[in-house]
């Protein structure tokens, strides 16, 4: 099972017409790929590139990603952050770390990078800075706990940004707790007064929110 819910020619032809990513990013795919159990986790060129244009275009000098796996999203938004930029990741997979950490000492945006291990909820209670975007990409169960403990982070104006959000179009008919979780999330988002959004039918859906004010 992949995670295209659009046909592989058109989600080829979308990926053949964008930006290429680094060489470095792409030898992180192959190597992930090789030496990881469950590769598919990485969100790849079409999410990175987006996750890159998103902090790029937004000026974001802060970012907080929850979900790290081997490093692709966050070298991706890290690329377009500033020098002075920091993205703050939090992963539970002490082997996912070792391997991103191979990558982050090659990049030039690697600096940038600073990985917490640990429970993501136990490590956003101890987070004492705000963030300009929030990138939530772990496990889908708690997906609306992870938007809850983080909105108050979120600088007014700041991004969340959300992958997975159509889980492969469970969401239409949720059927356990992961799917429902995702559904409630997207459900509060859309509902909300003080947050603004945009639902991409990229890959597996990405949920781009906008914090309009504080909560
Ligand atoms: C879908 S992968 C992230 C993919 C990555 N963002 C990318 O684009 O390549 C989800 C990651 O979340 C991590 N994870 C799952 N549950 C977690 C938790 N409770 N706290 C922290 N990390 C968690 C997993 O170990 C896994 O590496």
């Amino acid at each position: 099972m992949n995670n295209y819910l659009v046909k592989p020619d058109i989600e080829r032809y979308c990926s053949d017409m964008t930006s290429e990513e680094p060489e470095l990013l792409k030898e992180l795919i192959e190597t992930t790929n090789r030496e990881m159990d469950y590769p598919i986790k990485l969100s790849g060129k079409q999410v990175g590139r987006t996750l890159k244009l998103l902090t790029a275009i937004s000026q974001a000098r802060t970012v907080l990603e929850i979900g790290m796996f081997t490093g692709y999203s966050a070298l991706s938004m890290a690329e377009g952050l500033p020098e002075d930029g920091k993205v703050v990741c939090c992963e539970s997979n002490p082997r996912a770390i070792e391997f991103a950490k191979r990558f982050f000492d090659r990049s030039p945006h690697g600096k940038k990078i600073e990985v917490h291990f640990g429970q993501a909820l136990n490590t956003i209670a101890t987070l004492k800075q705000s963030f300009d975007i929030v990138f939530i990409d772990a496990d889908k169960r708690n997906y609306f706990n992870y938007l809850k403990a983080t909105l108050p982070l979120v600088n007014d104006g700041g991004l969340i940004i959300i992958d997975n959000a159509l889980w492969q179009g469970q969401v239409i008919d949720p059927q356990d707790d992961k799917d429902r979780a995702i559904d409630d999330m997207n459900r509060f988002i859309h509902e909300s007064d003080t947050l603004e959004n945009c639902f991409l039918s990229v890959r597996d859906g990405l949920n781009v929110v906008r914090k309009l004010s504080s909560i």
